[in-house]
């Protein structure tokens, strides 16, 4: 046991689980490394913090986070560069983006500075669980939650923050298909959409599986109100190659604000495109699509980095894109794992190297 400067409790497993995986082959999200961090906010402040062997919770059955959902959650990345150490992509802007979704959530600030202490104390001690072979990396996964045990919908008083650790390989191996269905929305502007917050994604899951059913690997949402203008999909944002320029759909509110969609949008207009955050009607899309003017698109995310898509549907109308004659998405996807990777410097300190 040992403390460090934010005095949390450093607790080491006695054996590592490590020798039971094979990391060139793992299952996204299902496979999580021997420690995790733990913080407790009671009281009006955080404490009782830990790194300690991964483990169960035990939790009253009114639990407020499981009844009403007051649970927010960020979805990040680590990988080594060529000397082992761990470098950590932007968590900066990862804590920044968990203590907004926080404050729509009523829920606690979690420290900025203690965050970024215990993530990088949490990575050095399961470094070696960090993958090295192309395309896969170690998933974080931040979380915090209430712990209140009362049945009435009122903010909770108590909290537990957590990070847990997944080493992980590609989300999506293969490019994608859309479709942009109006029976469904994800959110509305003055919603949680802009919040990465659990009861976002309990919505997506009968539309998703809907849209599985119908041979589409996801669904590009559409706004809630008029159901016209194109808001993102899944995990990730979405980005369209119209002749001269790059589009994507304008953070109005309802959409979350992707770290890799700021990062990617830097990363274009750096390289002297012209690059527009601006509504896009799904017409457009589908117009340009039709008419040639629509070259590429492509998600952007933590867990998909740049994913290529190559078919939307939207009620009769179907537009295709052939995956080979993509070259943006690629490009981008290069450029962001050689930095993440260290393989390329990164000239924007987006990159965290943990020593
Ligand atoms: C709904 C949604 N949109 C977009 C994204 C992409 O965001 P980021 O680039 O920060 O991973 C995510 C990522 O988890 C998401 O859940």
């Amino acid at each position: 046991m040992s403390t460090i400067a934010s005095n949390f409790k450093v607790t080491k497993v006695s054996e590592s689980r490590l020798t039971e995986v094979d990391l060139k082959n793992i299952p996204f999200g299902r496979v999580f490394t021997d420690h995790m961090f733990i913080a407790h906010y009671a009281e009006g402040q955080w404490k009782d913090m830990e790194i300690k062997k991964l483990e169960n919770f035990s939790l009253h059955p009114s639990n407020l986070a499981l009844h009403y959902g007051q649970s927010i959650f960020e979805g990040m990345k680590a990988s080594k560069n060529e000397k082992g150490n761990p470098l950590l992509f932007r968590p900066d802007e990862h804590i920044k983006r968990l203590n907004r979704s926080a404050e729509r959530m009523c829920m606690p600030l979690f420290p900025e500075d203690v965050f970024v202490e215990a993530l990088t104390e949490l990575v050095k001690i399961d470094k070696d669980w960090i993958p090295d072979h192309p395309g896969s990396s170690l998933y974080i996964r931040p979380l915090m939650f209430a712990t209140d045990e009362f049945l009435g919908v009122a903010p909770s008083e108590t909290f537990i923050f957590v990070i847990l650790l997944l080493p992980v390989g590609p989300y999506y191996d293969k490019p994608v298909k859309l479709i942009a269905d109006p029976t469904y929305v994800r959110a509305v502007k003055g919603g949680t959409g802009e919040a990465k917050t659990a009861g976002n994604y309990a919505a997506s899951l009968y539309p998703s599986k809907v849209a599985k059913e119908n041979g589409f690997d996801q669904i590009l949402w559409l706004d809630g109100v008029e159901k016209k203008f194109v808001q993102e999909v899944g995990t990730m944002n979405i980005f369209f190659v119209f002749d001269d320029r790059i589009v994507t759909p304008k953070a109005d509110g309802a959409i979350l604000k992707g770290i890799t969609r700021k990062s990617f949008i830097e990363l274009l207009k750096d390289k002297g495109f012209i690059v527009e955050e601006r509504p896009v009607e799904i017409q457009e899309v589908m117009d340009k699509g039709k008419s040639g003017e629509l070259k590429e698109v492509f998600g952007s995310g933590t867990a998909a980095v740049a994913t290529t898509i190559t078919q939307i549907n939207y009620l009769d109308q179907v537009i295709k894109f052939d995956p080979d004659k993509a070259e943006i998405a690629p490009w981008l996807k290069e450029n962001i794992e050689d930095m993440r990777n260290g393989r390329k410097k990164d000239p924007y300190g987006w990159v965290l190297e943990v020593m």
